[in-house]
């Protein structure tokens, strides 16, 4: 069901600080900061090759990363986001198995344009785990 390591997302308090960081700093490709306001964030990519690196800024007052920057106030690792062939199969197999989908279980379209979910983070060893369909 796994498929291979879309992203790791990293939530940040200043998306154009880090991303100048890491195309200036760490000399990588950044792409432009796409507003996502269904999911209450502004993202940047950073392609590394053999996997992509999300920065995330919180968008708008009831943003899913507030309560974690104000934990973090530096920024963090937010999620790890890994490829699936068929979303609801893999959605439909880990409700059977118990795991938590956030939300109202229904996937919404993410930052490629694909449909994507999230799972507790208490149910995957404290790590928020996004799944986004291939
Ligand atoms: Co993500």
């Amino acid at each position: 069901m796994l498929g291979r390591l879309n992203h790791v997302a990293l939530a940040v308090p200043d998306l154009a600080a880090a991303a100048a960081v890491y195309r200036d700093t760490l000399g990588a490709h950044v792409t432009a900061p796409q507003a996502l306001p269904e999911h209450g964030v502004t993202v940047v990519f950073v392609d590394v090759g053999n996997t992509r690196i999300e920065l995330l800024e919180p968008l708008g007052e009831a943003s899913p990363i507030a309560a974690f920057l104000e934990k973090n106030p530096s920024g963090g690792m937010h999620h790890l986001c890994y490829e699936v062939d068929d979303i609801v199969a893999a959605r439909d197999r880990l409700k059977a198995s118990g795991a938590r989908v956030l939300g109202d279980g229904k996937p919404k379209t993410g930052a490629h344009g694909k449909p994507v979910l999230f799972l507790h983070p208490k149910d995957f060893f404290g790590t928020l785990v996004e799944l986004e369909q291939a």
